[in-house]
């Protein structure tokens, strides 16, 4: 078993996610390579105590993420810090010669991405992806089986996103995660985005242009005082685009939906693809079923529901009808990661995380997003 040796840059929410993965990798059963964490930062004390209590293998821990990078024992760095630190630290990482799986959006605008792809361009050795954990959904993988195998033929339409409701609330207190300076001018598109951008990105899906329509539904919030401040990000984003397949030379309608205010939604991921063949469709608000409809098989327009259970990429100690969850999501992606820096190559098209230039055009499409919304046009994303 080959052992990859992380150090931890950011060790609140996301952080302990990956902790906690990274201490139930005997859950995997087939993976020849398991991470260990030896060393954690953050410049919040609290959060360090956390690891130093609960995660026996760290021998480095401190308030300065360079200390963190000089430290040879470190191989690879999980970054898991607010939007405004991405470019600086990710951009010291891989100079530092140390592997990085970065949180999104990598960058908090496009300027701050542009930077992080040269570095990455500048250090081919180094080994760079950003989280994303929905595609290892088992329903997804199977959805994703389906794009690979051509099965939808020609493409109708794609519809993706992501639902919450935590910002319901409007006397919820205001955190970095809704304010630009931290969080960046993308708002919601910056936090939720890219996980609805993933899978149509590597299906080869490019987005031509934009339309989008941003919603401040909330723009005062208290804060831990309780005096009412500035709340100065979108909540909420349609995005209508042009996709493209250049593989089939075929263009489609692609939406997008990115809401921090949606009622009845907590954390609704959903995917739908509906082709002329076949169409298929997926939401976590049902995480065991995968829709289907075959119109080469129904005569009927009727819909196949299949109950999905633990039939994941990377092979686990659970039974197959047992059902997955979050933390298995970013279990799967945790082995997606290390194994793809160890194998050279992801263990398969739809099992690998998001790659740096999928990330760059993320922001390429976020970018446009906003000036569609300012100008109130259609912006181009990408020259076909
Ligand atoms: N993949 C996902 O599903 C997912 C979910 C939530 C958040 N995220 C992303 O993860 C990243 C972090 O989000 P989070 O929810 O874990 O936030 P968080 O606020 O829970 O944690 C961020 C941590 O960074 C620390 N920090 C701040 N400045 C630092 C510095 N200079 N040096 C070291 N540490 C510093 C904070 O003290 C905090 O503990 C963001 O990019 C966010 O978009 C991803």
């Amino acid at each position: 078993m080959q052992v990859v040796r992380f150090g931890i840059i950011g060790c609140g929410l996301m952080g302990r996610e990956f902790a906690s993965a990274a201490a139930r990798w005997l859950h995997l059963v087939d993976i020849d390579v398991r991470p260990e964490i030896v060393a954690v930062c953050d410049s919040n004390p609290d959060a360090l105590e956390w690891f130093r209590r609960n995660v026996p293998t760290v021998t480095q821990v401190t308030r300065d993420y360079r200390d963190l990078l000089a430290n040879d024992s470190v191989d690879a760095v999980y970054c898991a810090v607010p939007h405004n630190l991405h470019e600086q630290i990710y951009v010291e990482t891989i100079n530092a010669s140390k592997h990085l799986m970065g949180e999104k959006p990598f960058g908090i605008d496009k300027r701050a991405n542009d930077a992080i792809l040269e570095a990455v361009n500048s250090n081919p050795n180094v080994f760079v992806r950003c989280s994303s954990e929905f595609p290892f959904v088992p329903a997804m993988q199977r959805l994703c089986d389906m794009i690979e195998n051509d099965e939808f033929g020609d493409l109708i339409a794609v519809n993706t996103g992501f639902l919450h409701s935590s910002d319901l609330d409007p006397n919820k207190p205001i955190n970095w995660k809704r304010m630009s300076a931290y969080n960046g001018e993308y708002g919601v598109m910056g936090d939720l985005g890219m996980h609805a951008c993933h899978v149509p990105f590597r299906a080869g899906w490019i987005p031509q242009n934009v339309r989008a329509i941003l919603s401040n539904l909330v723009p005062r919030r208290p804060d831990k005082q309780g005096n009412l401040v500035e709340c100065d990000t979108w909540d909420n984003a349609t995005l209508l685009c042009e996709a493209h397949h250049l593989a089939s030379n075929q263009s489609f309608p692609w939406t997008i939906r990115l809401f921090r205010i949606a009622p009845g939604e907590k954390n609704t991921w959903y995917c739908e693809v509906y082709g002329i063949r076949k169409c298929a469709r997926y939401s976590s608000k049902n995480t065991n079923a995968l829709e289907i409809l075959d119109y080469s098989k129904c005569g009927e327009q009727a819909w196949q529901q299949i109950d999905m259970g633990h039939e994941t990429a990377f092979k686990t100690v659970t039974g197959s009808i047992f059902e997955f969850g979050f933390s298995d999501a970013i279990l799967q992606m945790w082995a997606a990661f290390v194994y793809e820096l160890v194998h050279g190559k992801p263990l398969k098209k739809f099992a690998g995380c998001v790659t740096p230039q999928e990330t760059a055009l993320s922001h390429q499409l976020f970018t446009a997003a906003l000036e569609s919304y300012r100008t109130g046009t259609t912006v181009p994303v990408v020259n076909s």
